[in-house]
């Protein structure tokens, strides 16, 4: 068992390390405090429900999310909007229904729409295909300890646009710090004050950035509480099992061992 685990512990590793691209434009990820990392972090409800406003009023235009059903959206542990409010949200979609052969409003059961904007991906795992975090000499141990950087990635992308712009056979080409390349076909889209969020908090550039940062890590991981919590109690079973298998190891061989000369 203890094989089994270590092997799966490492495949994770190397896979995590391996599997995501790592930003490569050379300025550093900013190490955001979120509040889902760590082995107890939970989502941030509020977070992810302004997360979901900056998602719905500005990224959808171009970008897809077409992994999440809309229905998740009340799921406990993530945006947890109400049942109503979540209907009332999905119908402000339209999706093309095949047996109709035509469009209607979205139930909970369909999903986001594809990405509107051909050239843009679609986000409902990228906050998993990114790292923030990598090194040093390829050993992987930051992302052991600030974990992979997914969303980090995603929050400083959007605030590391500097004003340069080139154009290249007809397509423009923003200077971004933290992309690979550096080159995005993306423009700076955030600024501050982008939306206006009903909680009070106040939209600054680097607020919404981290909104929508950790909205986008809940759409690609939604079960990541129930995940570190079931982590937890296998770590505490593991300890519990080792404390006792070392008593029962020590009683059983107890009468074999040669007895202290005084
Ligand atoms: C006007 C269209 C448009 C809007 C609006 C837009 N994006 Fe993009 N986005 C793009 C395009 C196009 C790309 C592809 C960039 C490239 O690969 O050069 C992209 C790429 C990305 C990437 C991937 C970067 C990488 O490392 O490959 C992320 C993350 C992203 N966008 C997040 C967002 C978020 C979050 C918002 C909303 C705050 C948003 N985008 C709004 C067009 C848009």
């Amino acid at each position: 068992m203890f094989k089994k685990l270590t092997i799966t512990a490492l495949t994770a590793l190397t896979l995590g390390a391996g599997g995501a691209l790592a930003a490569g434009g050379g300025a550093n990820v900013t190490d955001y405090d979120f509040s889902f990392e760590g082995p107890f972090g939970r989502y941030d409800q509020a977070q992810l429900q302004r997360g979901l406003q900056v998602y719905t009023e500005i990224c959808s235009a171009c970008h897809g999310l077409e992994l999440v059903a809309f229905r998740t959206l009340a799921d406990p542990g993530g945006p947890s909007l109400s049942d109503e409010a979540m209907r009332d949200y999905a119908e402000t979609f339209e999706v093309f229904d095949e047996e109709l052969e035509d469009w209607r409003p979205a139930k909970p059961t369909d999903h986001f729409p594809a990405s509107m904007d051909p050239n843009a991906p679609d986000l409902s795992l990228m906050a998993k295909a990114r790292a923030g975090f990598h090194g040093p000499h390829g050993t992987g141990l930051n992302q052991l300890f600030k974990g992979m950087g997914g969303a980090e990635y995603i929050a400083t992308y959007l605030q590391s646009f500097t004003d340069d712009m080139k154009e290249e056979a007809g397509s423009f080409f923003y200077y971004n710090e933290v992309f690979p390349d550096n080159w995005s076909s993306m423009a700076p889209i955030l600024y501050g004050d982008d939306v206006f969020y009903a909680d009070g908090t106040e939209a600054t550039m680097r607020q919404e950035a981290k909104d929508v940062a950790a909205f986008l890590m809940w759409a690609a991981e939604p079960h990541l509480m129930a995940r570190k919590q079931a982590g937890f109690v296998s770590v505490m079973f593991l300890t519990v099992l080792t404390v006792l298998l070392y008593l029962t190891n020590k009683r059983l061989w107890a009468p074999y061992k040669p007895k202290k000369q005084i």
